[in-house]
């Protein structure tokens, strides 16, 4: 099995509010500790409502944003410390808001010029080639390259983010609710986009959507994320089918209907916990209808169950 991606024990926490002699006041534990591998050519799916840590664990793996422990190994080589300029040559950030995310006093060229020239010290005549050859593989037309991007459809312009995505030549994307901001129609052409170009440069992807309906239809494997930790891992067709997790159960009974953002049932209450002050056990303890003294007082790991999943459950549900 080659690996893409491997995460050892990936945490991230922001200190926050200013104590009586300018210390920080505590912190938010935005990703706990995830250990985790992306095998090459797979798509990863990760869920989670908002706030539970998908953004933060996004923007440490593009090197945007330094780890406070853990590792990250991208292609069997392992990388210490945040900097998107070695990472950007191995592994790129697709946004989800696509033409606010692209600059819009630049053309679309100079857009897609920028990784070239930062990124691989590509001479003029290689980079008009590439770019070409880019985009025509999102199927865009070349006169669209001077233009500006408030010019585009979301549709158009989310092909332009990945368009330059893939201009870096890294062969891992992350894609940051990639369709998100997408009419439903719309998003169809670009999940399609998105297949296509992973069978025809082997990509690997990193799915990350709150849209449970799209993550089982492009995902190979899924993660689900509660308060930024791991907290079922499974394939795709076997996740939301039959849960064994009671957030993944939870989840699944929200009803995956295309274009429906994930919910939770109003019963069940919505409230993640107060990130600065984290509950002692499991931080799904005050909305499980299963939870005994042992989930209130001890966090469960992520660990092995079944043929090919894993689960941080102490109770975990039957399959
Ligand atoms: N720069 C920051 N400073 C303090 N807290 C942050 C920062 N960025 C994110 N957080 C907190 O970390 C948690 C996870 O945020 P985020 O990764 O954006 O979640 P998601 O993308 O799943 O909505 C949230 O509680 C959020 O408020
Ligand atoms: S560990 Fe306990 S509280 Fe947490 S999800 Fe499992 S049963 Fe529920
Ligand atoms: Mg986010």
């Amino acid at each position: 099995m080659t690996e893409a991606l491997k995460l050892t024990d990936l945490a991230k926490s922001f200190p926050v509010g200013r104590g009586f002699l300018g210390g920080a006041r505590g912190a938010v534990k935005a990703v706990h500790p995830i250990t985790l591998s992306v095998r090459k050519g797979e798509t990863l799916g990760i869920v989670g409502e908002s706030g539970c840590g998908k953004s933060t664990l996004a923007r440490m793996l593009v090197g945007l944003l330094k780890p406070t422990s853990g590792t990250i190994e991208i292609e069997g080589e392992a990388f210490a410390t945040a900097d998107p300029a070695a990472f950007g040559r191995r592994i790129q950030y697709v946004f989800q808001d696509p033409i606010s995310s692209l600059n819009p006093r630049k053309t679309i060229r100079q857009i897609m010029e920028a990784p070239l020239k930062r990124l691989h010290n590509m001479p003029a005549e290689a980079r008009k080639e590439r770019i070409a050859e880019i985009f025509d593989s999102v199927n865009l037309r070349e006169e669209f390259l001077d233009r500006y991007p408030h010019e585009f459809s979301g549709g158009q312009a989310q092909r332009i983010g990945i368009a330059r995505a893939l201009a870096a030549s890294a062969r891992i994307l992350i894609l940051d609710e990639p369709v998100s901001a997408l009419d439903v129609s719309v998003q169809a052409q670009v999940l399609n986009l998105l297949a296509d170009l992973r069978a025809a440069f082997d990509l690997t992807y990193l799915f990350i959507s709150h849209d449970l309906a799209v993550v089982e239809a492009v995902s190979d494997r899924i993660a689900v994320l509660y308060f930024g930790s791991v907290v079922e891992l499974g394939p795709a067709e076997e996740v939301f089918a039959t849960p064994r997790h009671p957030y993944t159960r939870l989840l699944a009974d929200s009803a995956p209907v295309v274009g429906r953002p994930l919910a939770a049932p109003e019963a069940a209450g919505t409230d993640l916990p107060d990130p600065l002050n984290p509950p002692p056990g499991c931080a799904f303890a005050g909305r499980c209808p299963h939870a005994t003294d042992r989930c209130r007082s001890e966090v469960p790991r992520l660990e092995p169950i079944g043929d090919h999943a894993r689960v941080a459950c102490f109770h975990p549900l039957p399959a």
